[in-house]
Order: structure tokens, then C-alpha cells, then sequence
């Protein structure tokens, strides 16, 4: 697992753009798995940025994305479908029938979730993954305790998560309380993985994935048996790592 320390949420988005951009031009039909969160909107913006100067085709790419909430609508401003339209799919030349986004209001949410492991395993697992990280630790939905085997899954979010994301909300009582996502095992699929994380409450969340063995107790620190995982952090996201290192060596 590589670091990449940069200044700011700004460079981090600019590697992140980068790194995607050499991936759909030196393979027009690449897979590449997306997040949702604050993380990685600048990057998509920068995607966006790059298709208007340049027109970077999206033609033959598909995307899969990392979780859904169970029990909203597609459509429902909340999701994470209307998330990936509203901040990159709905600028970018992507066909809709190459976008896959687990639905979260299917009939049979288990079946949805084998459904989407099969797509996952018929492609043979993503190209590049893209990550964000909870202020748990937490990769796609996978809290803390979730077992390194599990492949996409429902899962009940925890408080902590519901809180965090409650910004995107009226309220924390209309966070929905479970989700449909790629389970650690689906992730660790993908040839490459690139974590980004940016600002002070992702720092806990970074110290814990450097320092010991992988753990359960911190599912992104699965990623250190990844043969090919970069995790691109900013000062702040790095500052408890950083600070601790430099206390071991005075
Ligand atoms: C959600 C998503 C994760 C994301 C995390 C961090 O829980 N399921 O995929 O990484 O939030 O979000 P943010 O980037 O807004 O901090």
C-alpha cells in the first residue's frame, strides 16, 4: 500500500483526475469502479473540466459504483444514482447502459446484491477502483467488524456513519438505515485501488489504516493486502500518521 501525501483537497483531486484520465485513455473500454461522498467531487469536476477542453471519450467505459441506501428510489434526490448524474455522468459522454449503480429499491435486496457480485465476477473485478474513506475507516459501506470475505452485502449503518452523512439530509432520522454495498472481498477484486482522503476527520481514520496489522476493526486497513493499492491524503488527512511518526523518531 503506497502513500501519497499531497497539500491540499485540490491536489489530491488533481492527482485522483489524473490517474483516471491515463486509465480511460490508454484503455478506452476500462471499468472503473466510482464513489460517492464529498471526497471525490472535485475530482469528478475535474473530470468534467477535462471532457469539455479535450473531449476525453467515455464511449466504451463502464462504471460500477461502490454502495447504494436501501429503500430510496433511483430517482430520489438522496441517492447515490442522482448523485453520480448530477456531479459526472450527466456532463460526460458515458452510455446510460454502462453505468451500474446497485438498486436499492428492488423487490429482492438480496438477490440485488448476488446480482451485482455476478457482474462484478463476469467482468473479472474493476480496473480501478476509486475509494473515499468514513471517519470509521469504513470503505463503500463495510463498518467496522465487517469480515474481509464478504462480497456485496445489506448492511445496517452505523450512527456515526448516519450522522456524517446526515449533511446530505433534512435530518439524521431520514438517513436511511441500511445500505446495499460491494462487500471488502468485492473490492479487493479490483487490479488497482486508489483511496483519497482529505481534511482533519479522516486522520484517525488514516492513522489507524497505517499503524499495525490490517483489522477488521478498520476495514480500509485491508487495503495493505492489496498488491496495488495508492492512498492519496492530504496534510490534514495525514496530520495524526505524521505526528506520531516524528514522536517514534525523537
Ligand atoms: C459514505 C460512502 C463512502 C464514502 C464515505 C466518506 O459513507 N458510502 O463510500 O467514502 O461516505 O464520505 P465523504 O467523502 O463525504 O467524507
Amino acid at each position: 500500500m503506497k502513500l501519497v501525501k499531497v497539500k491540499g483537497h485540490e491536489e489530491m483531486s488533481e492527482f485522483a483526475a489524473n490517474y483516471i484520465l491515463d486509465k480511460v485513455k490508454s484503455n478506452c473500454q476500462v471499468k472503473l469502479g466510482l464513489a460517492t461522498g464529498g471526497t471525490p467531487v472535485r475530482t469528478y469536476e475535474m473530470l468534467i473540466e477535462d471532457f469539455r477542453r479535450n473531449y476525453t471519450s467515455y464511449q466504451n467505459v463502464s462504471t460500477y459504483n461502490l454502495d447504494e441506501y436501501v429503500g430510496i428510489a433511483p430517482d430520489d434526490p438522496n441517492s447515490y444514482h442522482s448523485f453520480m448524474f448530477k456531479h459526472l455522468f450527466d456532463y460526460i459522454n458515458i452510455p446510460r447502459e454502462k453505468v451500474y449503480i446497485p438498486n436499492g429499491l428492488s423487490a429482492d435486496i438480496h438477490q440485488e446484491a448476488s446480482n451485482y457480485e455476478y457482474i462484478i465476477d463476469q467482468i473479472g473485478g474493476v480496473d480501478l477502483q476509486l475509494l473515499g474513506i468514513g471517519e470509521n475507516g469504513h470503505i463503500g459501506f463495510n463498518e467496522p467488524g465487517t469480515p474481509f470475505d464478504t462480497e456485496t452485502h445489506i448492511v445496517t449503518l452505523t450512527e456515526s456513519t448516519r450522522r456524517a452523512n446526515s449533511r446530505y439530509f433534512e435530518s439524521v432520522d431520514k438517513v436511511p438505515e441500511k445500505a446495499i454495498t460491494m462487500g471488502i472481498a468485492s473490492i479487493l477484486k479490483s487490479k488497482e485501488i486508489l483511496l483519497l482522503a482529505s481534511g482533519e476527520s479522516k486522520a484517525e481514520a488514516i492513522y489507524q489504516m497505517f499503524t499495525g496489522e490490517s483489522s477488521i476493526d478498520c476495514p480500509a486497513s485491508v487495503l495493505k493486502n492489496h498488491p496495488n493499492a495508492v492512498v492519496v491524503a492530504d496534510e490534514k488527512a495525514v496530520s495524526k500518521l505524521i505526528a506520531t511518526m516524528s514522536m517514534s523518531h525523537s
